[in-house]
């Protein structure tokens, strides 16, 4: 470890802009891993943190980011299945730690072996994009939302149930869209109509884009819905699916950021969060986490089977600010932007 040396983009403070130091390399603890970091996936969290819109009780400075793909390259006490060199993706969980040890946005960071999965020969970039937000849109859709697991073998009843997935060209939406599908439901995807070939080329059956003077009543037309997920949405997004929601009944949705403020939903209909990385740390999912990192992510990723997002390479760690701050401006538009910590 001799030959190595660790740089970070360092959170200084709530507010305050990314700045490159030196950080130590830490040893991998019980059941941890030391990866290189080739690429991160940048995630519209990480600009909120720095925002102070998203209040996790960090101490600073700190390391942010979450999700990466790398190599291992030292492995803890009880870590039986990952060997040094591996090539595997993974969520550190750094910010629900309260760890700069775990943050992404360095050369080396620490992670555990419970959220992580091998590659097999899949691009870093592709691994980190896909695997970025993979992790909440399947628990979104397996442990909220009720649905079926993905498998060679759907419930053919499942075709006739309607999945509405909000904001379906987010990298979220993306996610969560395969996996509906490959459990054999109904997608509708919602995006802006420049995203329609992108939401159908991922399996939704329909398509309705979000701006369109006509979605209300297209969207109330395709329905009734079994389930709603609203990947990313705004206020007014949340008014429109409750008008949806109204007309077949009533029901319920999940939001990733929850009921924005102010939203008025109509009688009969309700809206939730959930924080899904919470799921995998805990202990009664130990089942669940295992089956998504150990099995079903493997698979996917080294038989190729699902697409991510396309990335674009933003280049090291000097360029992570300015990826924050295209995320800010919403101007990313069904792409991941990737930094890749050790480029330079
Ligand atoms: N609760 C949790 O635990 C949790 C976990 C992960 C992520 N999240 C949240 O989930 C959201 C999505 O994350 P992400 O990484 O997937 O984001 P992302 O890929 O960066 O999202 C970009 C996409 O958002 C879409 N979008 C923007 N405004 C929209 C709107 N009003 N309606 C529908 N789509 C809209 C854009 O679609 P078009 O260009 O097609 O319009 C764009 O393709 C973020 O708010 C993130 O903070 C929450």
């Amino acid at each position: 470890m001799s030959d190595r040396h660790n740089i970070a983009a360092w959170l200084p403070a709530v507010g305050a802009k990314l700045e490159l130091r030196p950080a130590p390399i830490s040893e991998p603890g019980q059941d941890e891993l030391l990866i290189q970091t080739e690429a991160v996936a940048v995630q519209p969290a990480e600009y909120k943190i720095q925002d102070g819109v998203l209040p996790f009780p960090l101490t600073y400075p700190t390391i942010i980011g979450l999700c990466f793909a790398g190599r291992v390259v030292k492995t803890g006490p009880g870590v039986t299945r990952f060997q040094i060199g591996d090539r595997v993706v993974t969520n550190s969980a750094g910010t629900l730690r309260n760890d700069a040890r775990f943050g992404a946005l360095q050369k080396y960071a620490l992670t555990t072996q419970q959220l992580t999965a091998k590659i097999g020969e899949a691009s870093f970039e592709k691994s980190a994009a896909l695997a970025s937000n993979f992790y909440g849109a399947i628990s979104a859709l397996l442990l909220h939302l009720n649905l079926d697991r993905p498998g060679p073998a759907p419930d053919p009843l499942n075709r006739s149930k309607k999945i509405l997935i909000w904001g379906a060209s987010s990298s979220f939406g993306a996610a969560a869209v395969q996996i509906a599908a490959s459990a054999g439901y109904s997608v509708v995807g919602v995006a802006s109509g420049s995203n329609a070939a992108l939401v159908k080329s991922l399996g939704a059956s329909e398509f309705v884009g979000r701006t369109e003077d006509s979605a209300t009543e297209a969207l109330i037309a395709l329905g009734p819905y079994h389930a709603v997920l609203a990947a990313a949405d705004s206020a007014k997004d949340q008014g429109t699916i409750g008008t949806v929601l109204a007309a077949q009944g009533g029901g319920t949705f999940l939001s990733t950021m929850g009921v924005r403020a102010g939203v008025s939903l109509p009688d009969g209909v309700t809206g939730f969060f959930a924080q899904f990385l919470d799921d995998y740390l805990d202990p009664a999912n130990a089942e669940f986490t295992r089956w998504v990192w150990w099995e079903y992510l493997e698979q996917i990723l080294v038989e190729d089977q699902m697409h991510a997002l396309p990335s674009r390479i933003m280049g090291g760690l000097s360029q992570a600010q300015k990826a924050w701050d295209l995320l800010r401006q919403g101007r990313i538009s069904a792409e991941r932007l990737i930094i890749q910590p050790n480029a330079e």
